[in-house]
Order: structure tokens, then C-alpha cells, then sequence
């Protein structure tokens, strides 16, 4: 290990998140009572210009007025090249910060974003006498986001998760795709012919390098990678094969556009019964391993080792934070 201490964000579930137009407010009572983990409140782009304010006062209201239970509350604020930002963060927080766990920052491009909010929030908080520190979820959807990534992630102690925003990532990088978080058949390999002569496309993710680059980041920084909206809510196959190839790379996490996509985030983002028991039994064995002066051993005929250790220990934690929910 490096000498350099990663502190980990504040721990929370975050395997479902799901986005909420503030100007919708007939669909909040419902995303209270949902299984949701988290719930981002949006003032940007479901959010059209003429019901930005309106939107913003129903934020309010909601925060104040509905049971949310032990949800984690965010807000989407607008980007910091509109004049609603301003507003969107000192009306929200002064007048319902306390009810207020995140607030989520669009289309970030350079930790000096970072820093303009932390220093407003912290200015609101202080003159509130808000007890509870708010915390900062970023989504990493332009360009100039994904270059800066690495110093966007570290710009705040705040900072609690990175999201890829796979929509505006791809106008941004004027990517060729169709479907919110699809995938594009042009993004293929042909093979070369068999010996009949056949041959065949595998598809690849065009969003692989943006999706692992941003899970880097943010585990560098102790940060939470989630992975962003997936479009076509009619498609829960395309929805769980995207969430699982996140789940895979590291997310913890994938965004629900729809209430139908809930259910799915949590199940794939949820370890399974057999992977707890697992890593039960790995550390059980690297327990006994360790009291007979071993440091590796073999269980179901597969090594395991100290590093074995570490990602069992996440898996436990992780599932006992899902019980405790
Ligand atoms: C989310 O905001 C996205 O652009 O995908
Ligand atoms: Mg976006």
C-alpha cells in the first residue's frame, strides 16, 4: 500500500438513484414510499426554462412537507453557466437545508466548479447553523469533465460520488448514439473468416474508457462511481446487461429514470446470498490461515490471499448495510 491514506466519503447506500423532476411534484409522494436508495430532486434539464422557479419552490415544499423516511435527498442544481444556479443552492438550502443530504452538480468541468459551490454552501450552512455538512454528488458528462476528472474528484471534502452522465457525455463528445446509455452496432469488431469463411461482429461498450477512467477517479478519492441513466425504461434486459457491466468495473450504483428501473438498480447493485456467504468463508479461512502463520490457503480449490481479504471485508460491509436499510 501506498503511505498516502485514501479517506473513504461518507458511507451510504447508493445502489439506486432516482431522478425526480422538481416540476412533477404529483411523482414525489410515490418516490418516497419507493425502495429507492437515493433521490435527486431536479431542477436542470427535466426541468424546462419557464418551470425553473416553480420547480424550485416545489423542491422546497417537498423537502419540508413529505416523509422521505431515511432516503438520501439531493437536489440537481442547475450548471454553474446559468444564472438558476445561484438561486437553485441559496433558496434550497437556506430554506430546507436541514432536510438536505446531497446536492448534485451538472456537467462539472474543473475543480474551480467545485470550489465555488463548496464555498456558497459552506457560507449558507454557517449562517444557518446547519449542523449536518452537505454533500456533493458530481456528474462527469462533458469533455472537459472527463479530462479534469482526477482533480474534480479530490477538489472537496464534500465530495461524496462521480456519476457518468452518459447523455450530455455523448453530445458533448458528439459520440454516434441513439438510446440514452445504448449501445451503437458501429462499435464492433468483425472477425476474421473461419474456415468456412464465416465471419462474425462482437459488439463492444463505446462507453467503457469513460465509465472505468471515471470509477478510477473516484475510488482514488474514496468516492462512490455510479453509473448514469439508462433511456428506453421499456427495456429492463438492456437496463440490468448496462448495470451489471457497470457493476462490474466497480459502480456501485445506476440511476433510475423510471420507478420500473428501481427494483432492477437494486438488484444487481445488491451482493447476491451465495457471494456474502463467500466471503464469510474466505474470512474465515484467512482467519485461520493467519492463526496457523499462513498468508495464503486454498478454498474451493481456488487461491486466496490478503488482497482476498480486503474485497471480501467490502462485500460483508456492503451487505450489512443493506439489512440495516
Ligand atoms: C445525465 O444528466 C446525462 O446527461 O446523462
Ligand atoms: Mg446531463
Amino acid at each position: 500500500m501506498s503511505f498516502y491514506t485514501i479517506e473513504p466519503a461518507q458511507a451510504r447506500l447508493n445502489r439506486s438513484e432516482l431522478a425526480v423532476p422538481g416540476s412533477q411534484p404529483q411523482l414525489f409522494e410515490k418516490a418516497a414510499k419507493s425502495d429507492v436508495d437515493v433521490i435527486f430532486l431536479d431542477m436542470e434539464d427535466a426541468v424546462a426554462p419557464d418551470d425553473k422557479e416553480q420547480a424550485r419552490k416545489n423542491i422546497i415544499e417537498a423537502l419540508n412537507d413529505i416523509d422521505w423516511g431515511t432516503k438520501t435527498m439531493s437536489i440537481r442544481i442547475n450548471g454553474l453557466d446559468t444564472h438558476y444556479m445561484y438561486r437553485d443552492v441559496v433558496d434550497v438550502v437556506e430554506q430546507a437545508g436541514s432536510r438536505l443530504d446531497l446536492i448534485m452538480i451538472p456537467k462539472v468541468g474543473t475543480a474551480a466548479d467545485v470550489y465555488a459551490i463548496d464555498m456558497l454552501v459552506t457560507q449558507i450552512e454557517d449562517a444557518k447553523g446547519l449542523k449536518k455538512r452537505i454533500g456533493f454528488e458530481h456528474i462527469i458528462e462533458t469533455a472537459l469533465g472527463m479530462q479534469n476528472v482526477h482533480e474534480i474528484a479530490a477538489a472537496s471534502k464534500r465530495n461524496e460520488s462521480l456519476h457518468f452522465g452518459v447523455a450530455d457525455y455523448a453530445a458533448s463528445t458528439r459520440a454516434r448514439t441513439t438510446v440514452i446509455g445504448g449501445v451503437n452496432p458501429d462499435y464492433a469488431v468483425l472477425t476474421d473468416a473461419a474456415t468456412d469463411g464465416s465471419r462474425d461482429t462482437h459488439w463492444g461498450d463505446m462507453w467503457h474508457y469513460a465509465l472505468a477512467r471515471m470509477v478510477v477517479a473516484a475510488r482514488a478519492n474514496g468516492l462512490r462511481p455510479v453509473d448514469g441513466p439508462f433511456g428506453d425504461f421499456n427495456d429492463a434486459d438492456g437496463y440490468i446487461a448496462a448495470a451489471k457491466r457497470a457493476a462490474v468495473l466497480g459502480c456501485e450504483g445506476k440511476w433510475a429514470i423510471h420507478p420500473s428501473q428501481i427494483a432492477l438498480a437494486n438488484q444487481v447493485m445488491s451482493p447476491s446470498d451465495a457471494e456474502v456467504d463467500k466471503a464469510n468463508r474466505i474470512l474465515k479461512a484467512m482467519e485461520q490461515a493467519a492463526a496457523e502463520g499462513k498468508g495464503a490457503v486454498s478454498l474451493d480449490g481456488r487461491l486466496i490471499d490478503y488482497a482476498s481479504i480486503r474485497q471480501a471485508e467490502v462485500l460483508v460491509e456492503k451487505a450489512k448495510q443493506i439489512a440495516n436499510n
